[in-house]
């Protein structure tokens, strides 16, 4: 049984934020005082594995698991183990997750043994001292001991970079060097206008085009066809022998593609991470033990998934296009 929105795209990819709280604060993502969803409405481990079935059995094949900080949630081991039975079975192809790298030291061995072949680690500096600025409450040593564990346990490393104009651009390819030297592809991500944050979006936005430009200076970069079923645009790199990824939503986007959709820790789901339109879930799944009403739901909310985002980033308008931080519904 396949989800086909209106515009004849399969839904086969769910993206799931199991918290919308991190321990970081990075400064285009959130503001240094969020307000974050009322722990009341938060739906139980329990109710998320039922949702994520109900998923599954509804064709999604590719399920990650973000935040927040997914791994700062409560026994999120617990969820993780449950969901891999899915994988066990076939049902699903792949289990995956999109970290900050500060908890992976702790839980890298136990994801690898869960099934979990590869994950996506945000890392948008190797300064220490830039770390700590950019995440506010982050220390770069925690990250780098997480993805040393990462790799030791098997895990297949990517790591993402938010380009940002005159804060980590001149250090992108040295980062490059450093992941592809270490067996890591590494993307590049234009900065979105989600959530109030204390800075002005505009000073941070780096259309990628520039950047692109002002590496294929210094490497021969040749777009290949890779795809992870994310919207990643892919080069490799003859001088690293290394894959660089581009996300592009702003200059470049990739919406006629799109196969997912968005699941918040409150049973919310989103369409399209560029729109406010979304579909209560955990009404249905509470009232009934059978999972028929929940099915409905969904396929009534895909039946309306929008055919892509209205981002705008530029100085009239200040305001950003959606308000609802990318913590919401986890990127
Ligand atoms: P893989 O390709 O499977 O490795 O993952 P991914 O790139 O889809 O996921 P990841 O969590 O690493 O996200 C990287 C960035 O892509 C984040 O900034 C996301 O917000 C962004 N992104 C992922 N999916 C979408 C999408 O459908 N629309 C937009 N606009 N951005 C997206
Ligand atoms: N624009 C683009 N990417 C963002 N991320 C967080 N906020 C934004 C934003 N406003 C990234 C994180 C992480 C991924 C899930 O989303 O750095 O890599
Ligand atoms: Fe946390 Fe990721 Fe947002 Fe940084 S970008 S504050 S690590 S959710």
């Amino acid at each position: 049984m396949n989800m086909i929105d209106p515009f004849g795209r399969t839904i086969s990819y769910l993206r799931v934020s199991v918290t919308d709280r991190c321990d970081f604060r990075c400064t285009y993502c959130m503001a240094e005082d969020m307000a974050f969803l009322p722990k009341k409405d938060l739906l139980s481990l329990e109710e998320l594995d039922r949702l994520c079935s109900v998923f599954i059995e509804k064709g999604v094949r590719r399920l990650r698991l973000t935040g927040g900080e997914p791994l700062v949630r409560k026994n999120i081991m617990h969820l993780v183990r449950q969901l891999s039975r899915h994988l066990d079975s076939g049902a699903l192809e792949e289990l995956t997750l999109t970290t900050n790298g500060s908890q992976l030291s702790r839980f890298a061995a136990e994801l690898a043994d869960c099934g979990v072949k590869r994950i996506n680690v945000s890392l948008d500096t190797l300064d220490a001292d830039k770390f700590h600025q950019i995440t506010r409450w982050g220390h770069l040593d925690k990250v780098m001991q997480g993805i040393d564990a990462a790799q030791a346990a098997g895990l297949k490393v990517k790591l993402n970079a938010v380009a940002l104009k005159d804060f980590n651009d001149a250090e992108l390819p040295d980062m490059m060097r450093w992941a592809h030297g270490r067996g890591m592809d590494l993307t590049v991500i234009e900065t979105m206008p989600m959530g109030e944050i204390d800075a002005d979006r505009t000073d941070q936005y780096l259309p990628l085009s520039l950047l692109r430009a002002s590496l294929e200076r210094q490497f021969t970069l040749t777009d290949i066809p890779f795809k992870t079923g994310g919207p990643a645009r892919y080069v490799h790199v003859a001088e690293t022998g290394g894959k660089l990824g581009f996300i592009t939503p702003m200059t470049h986007n990739f919406c006629e593609s799109c196969n997912r959709v968005r699941l918040t820790c409150t049973g919310t789901l989103y369409m399209c991470l560029g729109q406010e339109d979304a579909a209560d879930l955990r009404a249905p799944l509470r009232a009934s033990e059978g999972n028929e009403l929940v099915a409905d739901a969904i396929d009534e909310a895909i039946g309306r998934k929008p055919k892509g985002h209205d981002f705008i980033i530029d100085r009239r308008t200040s305001r950003p296009s959606v308000s609802r931080h990318m913590s919401v519904t986890g990127g």
